[in-house]
């Protein structure tokens, strides 16, 4: 039988769980995942259709540490778990109050920073000939105050057991600029480099109001992944689904997926977006 007719711990593969997270972490096997991508709501007052986003801080941290610990608990020795979690301008130390609630449990392997929106001078460029000019690029929101910068990037913590996985670095590499690279360096036998831990992941511009108010890009966790690098068979957990962003990053790389949401209508958008996923492949 296989994974996916068996199931995990008794929770069918492939199928999001409408169900609280750690409630069904506690049901899946010790070390039954391979990669965790997600991004738990952040205490910032966002109006969700069920969650209650305006929690006392001392008990969202405290939920979730309990979270951390589940995770651990099911993360596989050799896994990787990538934390997405922004604050807000008035409210910068969320990420940082957050992250310290995991460190009993994991390595902090990498810190990546998830960049929305920047602005490069053509001056500060250099000599890149294709470029002409200013560039202001990515999704960018005007905060209303004196005092306070617009939000542009948010982090994604990258935790690990040892803090010794290694990673498929080039799975997410960029071509080099300066082409005569190539070859000269030990390193640089293809022509990809290692990204580094910046990363510009634009939203998707839609025309109708967005159906979930804070879901990631899939690219997002489509990056994560690869990074981890990917296995025939692997074990993608995102506790906290959404409308299914890292599950579609899941089955765009050929990769076994099992998420937690609870909140009904978030799911079944997830699953309407899967079953397009699944026709569009299908028909390629
Ligand atoms: C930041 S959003 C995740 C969005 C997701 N990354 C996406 O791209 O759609 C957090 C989600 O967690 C859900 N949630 C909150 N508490 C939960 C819990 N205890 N178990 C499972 N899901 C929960 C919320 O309903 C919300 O959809």
């Amino acid at each position: 039988m296989t994974k996916q007719q068996r199931g995990v711990g008794g929770l069918a593969v492939n199928t999001i769980h409408t169900m609280d997270c750690i409630e069904g972490m506690r049901r899946l096997p010790a070390g039954s995942v391979d990669v965790i991508v997600t991004s738990p709501p952040y205490n910032i007052g966002k109006d969700y259709n069920s969650y209650d986003d305006r929690k006392p801080r001392e008990d969202y941290l405290g939920w979730l540490a309990e979270f951390a610990a589940g995770a651990a608990r099911v993360l596989a020795d050799d896994g990787s778990f990538f934390l997405n979690i922004g604050g807000k301008p008035r409210d910068p130390w969320i990420p940082f109050d957050a992250v310290q609630r995991f460190r009993p449990h994991f390595e902090l392997q990498n810190v990546i920073h998830w960049v929305k929106s920047i602005a490069i001078e053509k001056a500060d460029m250099g000599g890149y000939e294709n470029i002409t000019g200013d560039i202001a690029v990515g999704h960018y929101q005007p905060v209303n105050s004196a005092r306070y910068l617009s939000q542009c990037h948010e982090h994604i913590f990258h935790f690990t057991k040892g803090g010794d996985v290694a990673l498929d670095k080039l799975g997410v590499g960029v071509p080099y600029q300066d082409k005569s690279n190539i070859g000269r360096w030990k390193a640089a036998e293809r022509d990809l480099r290692d990204r580094g831990n910046t990363w510009f992941i634009p939203y998707r511009t839609i025309r109708s109001s967005r159906p979930h108010p804070t879901s990631f890009p899939e690219k997002l966790p489509e990056m994560c992944i690869r990074l981890h690098g990917c296995r025939p068979g692997m074990l993608v957990l995102d506790p906290f689904m959404g409308i299914g962003s890292t599950a579609l990053a899941a089955i765009a790389l050929g990769a076994d997926y099992i998420g937690f949401e609870i909140d009904p209508e978030y799911r079944e958008i997830a699953e309407s977006r899967i079953a397009g996923a699944r026709r569009e492949k299908e028909q390629n």
